[in-house]
């Protein structure tokens, strides 16, 4: 996968995206952004994308403006076959979100009772400029980027989806970290009459389900807070109103609907750590030489898939996004620090 820092002026959103995409977007979008400077892959493969299908939710104007404003800034990965953005029908009927119960379709069916307007996010612990703030302004001073990353989650079963939202270090800077802060720490919301699987006596969860990264990761320009997919606000079963997307790692790292935000010096457990320390770690680094206890890794079905056609894949390191974050963890036991 290639990826070049490009200045402003280099290319335009044309340059990398296929023609189909552009002008469907260009429907929605209502003009033409150019893109700035940071990540973009001059690698265009999704000729396949076409978001006029997709079902528009009901989201605030604010975030209706936020996401017409997108720059397509994305990165794109590389496999023109294997790589197909994946229908935004799997990717918002197939998902794990214990809140709402531990089946795949148990989200999409249940997560109509979330409530994700008004929505805040506590930004607190080692900085000097945190608080209570609305989500609208936690995304005003960002410009909204698409990002088409792949999905694989530690079950072996993996997704290509384009995301849209801001980088996670714009928010981060902005609080001013101070010199203690060594991770980050992200909290769901808690709200056991929104979230009936957060009523359950059988769950193995201790909620709020909690999720942490070293800061040099969380400031990583591929680690994404997403408000949308497919070009519309995130549906609730995929995290609404606001969830992280870290795509070198296993889809649990990626926390959904998130209320909290704090950085902290000490390494965070994170909650499938907790359940389970030897078949879950903190890093959570995609990585086909190190197998789960309990299945391998090296291959994952990329959904969708089927009986007949089951689309197996190599699983790729860093799923994919090795060349951006191998040197994160150089000199790193990644045996050790699954
Ligand atoms: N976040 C919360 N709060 N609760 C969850 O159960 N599941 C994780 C992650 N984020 C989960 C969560 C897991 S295991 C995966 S694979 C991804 O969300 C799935 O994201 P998707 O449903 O959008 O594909």
């Amino acid at each position: 996968m290639l990826i070049n820092i490009a200045k402003p002026s280099d290319l335009t959103e044309a340059d990398v995206t296929p023609e189909s995409i552009y002008l469907s977007r260009r429907r929605f979008m209502g003009g033409v952004v150019g893109l700035g400077a940071g990540l973009t892959l001059s690698n265009p493969t999704h000729a396949n994308a076409d978001y006029s299908d997709v079902p528009q939710g009901d989201s605030p104007a604010w975030l209706k403006e936020k996401i017409s404003g997108t720059e397509w800034r994305a990165i794109t990965p590389d496999d023109p076959d294997k790589d197909k953005i994946a229908p935004y029908d799997d990717a918002s009927n197939y998902n794990n979100f214990y809140e709402f119960g531990t089946g795949k379709t148990d989200p999409a069916r249940r997560a109509g009772s979330l409530r994700t307007e008004p929505w805040s996010v506590v930004i607190d612990g080692e900085v000097n400029n945190g608080g209570r703030f609305a989500l609208e302004d936690i995304a005003k001073p960002s410009q909204f980027e698409e990002r088409i990353y792949r999905l694989r989650c530690v079950e072996a079963w993996s997704m290509v989806i384009p995301w849209l939202g801001i980088p996670l270090a714009d928010i981060i800077q902005r609080a001013e970290p101070t010199s203690k802060a060594k991770y980050v720490r992200f909290e769901t919301l808690v709200d056991p009459e929104q979230m009936p699987g957060q009523r359950s006596s059988f769950s193995l969860i201790d909620w709020p389900y909690v999720e942490g990264l070293r800061l040099d990761e969380a400031m990583h320009p591929l680690t994404l807070l997403a408000m949308g997919m497919y070009g519309r606000e995130l549906p609730n079963q995929n995290g609404a109103p606001l969830r992280l997307v870290v795509p070198w790692k296993y889809g649990f790292k990626s926390i959904k609907s998130i209320v909290r935000i704090t950085l902290v010096e000490e390494q965070p457990v994170n909650s499938w750590q907790l359940i389970a320390p030897n078949e879950y770690g903190f890093y959570a680094n995609v990585n086909p030489e190190v197998d789960h206890p309990r299945w391998s890794q090296a291959t994952e079905r990329r959904l969708p898939n089927s009986l007949f056609s089951p689309n197996t894949i190599d699983t790729l390191m860093f799923n994919g996004y090795a060349d951006e974050v191998a040197e994160l963890y150089a000199g790193l036991d990644l045996k050790a620090n699954y």
